[in-house]
């Protein structure tokens, strides 16, 4: 049966507390003294914001990938409390450490492995465009001049993104399922309907279609990876103890 978006996150936040997720400097009891109520503030939270706009889940789960990348701020949704927020950003890192759209089957894994994630980690990990959505100009180049995709559902998707202008106009990463968290997304690269061109590279008779077709029959194996991956993200190089600082307002430093 489909999950929801709001239930997938509710679901995601309870697996990753089972698992007990906890290193030296992050714990999940992080705030149980100094805000007991947290994890139940949060999900109300969560719950509210996914229910007044539906791709809220997406642009979360998002957030937490290019957070916890760069390490530039935190603590968010995930469940290893304790990530202190930054107090610069930086542009340059931001677009050198997340791989793009345009990237090739070796860019991905090269890009997650200087994270320290095997090739396995990142195709767990890019199910998660299983939710959301991507602009017209992310995946124009894929719809009009690649050879790797079915034919019926690039017609469909330049209705939506013409050749030029609509650089914005938005279209699922999951054409199946656009808000369910499943494994559509891998049932999808097996049909050659991976909206970017990062997507089918994952299923273009590399080293990892393998690891797709197997998501693709058994969405307990992808679930079960995708989960272990993210605390792993989490625990990624975070701000901790006297680094960083927790900001008053999350649009600013302190
Ligand atoms: C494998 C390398 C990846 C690439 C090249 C990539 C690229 C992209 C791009 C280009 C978009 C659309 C952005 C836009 O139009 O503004 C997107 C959306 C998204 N990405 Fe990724 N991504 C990758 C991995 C990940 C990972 C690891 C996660 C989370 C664990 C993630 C979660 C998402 C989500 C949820 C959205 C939809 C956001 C929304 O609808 O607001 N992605 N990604």
């Amino acid at each position: 049966m489909a999950i929801l978006v709001p239930q997938c996150l509710a679901r995601l936040m309870l697996i990753l507390l089972l698992i007990g997720v906890s290193n030296a400097q992050l714990s999940s009891n992080f705030y149980s003294s100094s805000c007991p109520n947290l994890l139940s503030i949060i999900r109300t939270a969560v719950n509210s914001a996914v229910s007044s706009d539906s791709r809220m889940g997406a642009s979360l789960l998002r957030l937490h990938f290019h957070d916890c990348f760069v390490a530039l701020k935190g603590p968010s949704w995930a469940i290893a409390l304790g990530r202190r927020d930054s107090t610069t950003a930086s542009l340059s890192n931001a677009n050198s450490q997340i791989p793009g759209p345009g990237n090739n089957l070796n860019a991905l894994i090269t890009a997650f492995s200087n994270k320290g994630f095997t090739a396995r980690e990142m195709v767990a990990l890019s199910g998660s465009h299983t939710i959301g959505q991507a602009r017209c100009t992310t995946f124009r180049n894929r719809i009009y001049n690649e050879a790797n995709i079915n034919a019926t559902f690039a017609t469909s998707t330049r209705a939506n993104c013409p050749r030029s202008g609509g650089d914005n106009t938005l279209s699922p990463l999951d054409v199946a399922t656009p808000t369910a968290f499943n494994n559509d997304y891998y049932r999808n690269l097996i049909s050659l309907k991976g909206l970017l061109h990062s997507d089918q590279q994952l299923f273009n008779n590399g080293s990892t279609d393998a690891q797709v077709r197997a998501y693709s029959t058994n969405s307990a194996s992808f679930f079960n990876d995708f989960a272990a991956a993210m605390v792993k993200m989490t625990n990624l190089s975070p701000l901790t103890g006297t680094n960083g600082q927790i900001r008053r307002n999350c649009r600013r430093t302190n």
